[in-house]
């Protein structure tokens, strides 16, 4: 029975593609801070017929976070596939209101966090020339917006780190996907107050996501109409493409 571990499970993005890769046959580390909801998701895990594990794990703490993702890498003998989900998204503020103790929490979480989460799981798969490592990334990552420069910037620095990764890995025989979704409805964005193009459901975000890393796909980007207009629109000079975001811009 192939495992793995997924961050960020409690609910959301994470919690989905936990119950699906239970449903493909994976046995399953569902990670978050919070003990009792990790145990709520277990529980409905195996309810449905699959086999799952709570795990305890704060990102944001990263030295600590690594230590353990190490720790339950050598108990299980390997971890097939690990996904760096877990994430925040702070609020959204023009960048003259942004604090660096947000720009911290954020860059802690996102970017140290998915950073602990990966690192202690890749040598043992390059030893054994096998594993999937996933990093949800986001789509804010690719388009600098004036009100999302601390969230934007940590997924850009995520998406980075993969793509440098997989020159690195896949010639190795270790899988990476960099999962950039658009916007997708869940606690996360529930406290948006600005119109969110193109917001997907989250049983089809995680439907996407999850056949994206079955087919060791490189790179998922959705929904299709953002990620056009996101291309399309870096085709733009920049003058006309700051003008264009700036008359749109939700603050
Ligand atoms: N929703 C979107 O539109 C969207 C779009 C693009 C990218 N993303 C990315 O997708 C990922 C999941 O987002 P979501 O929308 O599913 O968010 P969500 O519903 O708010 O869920 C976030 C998950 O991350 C966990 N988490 C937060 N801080 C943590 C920490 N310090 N340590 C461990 N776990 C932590 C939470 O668990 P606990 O609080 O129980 O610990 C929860 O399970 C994030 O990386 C987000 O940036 C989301």
């Amino acid at each position: 029975m192939k495992r793995a571990l997924v961050t960020g499970a409690s609910r959301g993005i994470g919690s989905a593609l936990a119950k699906r890769l239970a449903k493909r046959g994976y046995e399953v580390w569902v990670a978050g801070r919070n003990p009792a909801t990790l145990e709520m998701e277990v529980g409905e895990i195996e309810t449905a017929g699959g086999r799952a594990h709570a795990f305890v794990l704060d990102v944001s703490r990263p030295e600590e976070a690594e230590e353990r993702v190490r720790a339950l890498d050598a108990e299980v003998g390997g971890l097939d596939l690990v996904i760096a989900n877990a994430g925040i998204g702070g609020r959204t503020l023009p960048v003259a209101e942004q604090t660096l103790a947000q720009a911290r929490t954020i860059f802690e979480t996102n970017v140290m966090g998915a950073l602990a989460t990966l690192l202690p799981v890749i040598p043992g798969m390059v030893a054994r020339g096998s594993g999937h490592i996933v990093g949800v990334s986001s789509l804010a990552g690719e388009m600098p917006l004036p009100a999302a420069a601390d969230y934007g910037t940590s997924k850009a620095a995520l998406s980075f780190f993969l793509e440098s990764a997989a020159m690195d890995l896949i010639p190795r025989g270790v899988l990476v996907t960099d999962v950039r979704p658009g916007f997708v409805r869940t606690e996360l964005t529930a406290k948006n107050q600005f119109k969110m193009p193109f917001l997907v459901e989250l049983k089809d975000a995680a439907e996407i996501i999850d056949r994206g890393i079955e087919r060791g796909r490189r790179i998922v980007r959705f929904p299709m109409p953002l990620t056009t207009a996101i291309t399309a629109s870096r085709l733009l000079p920049t003058v006309l493409r700051n003008r264009i975001v700036n008359a749109k811009r939700p603050v």
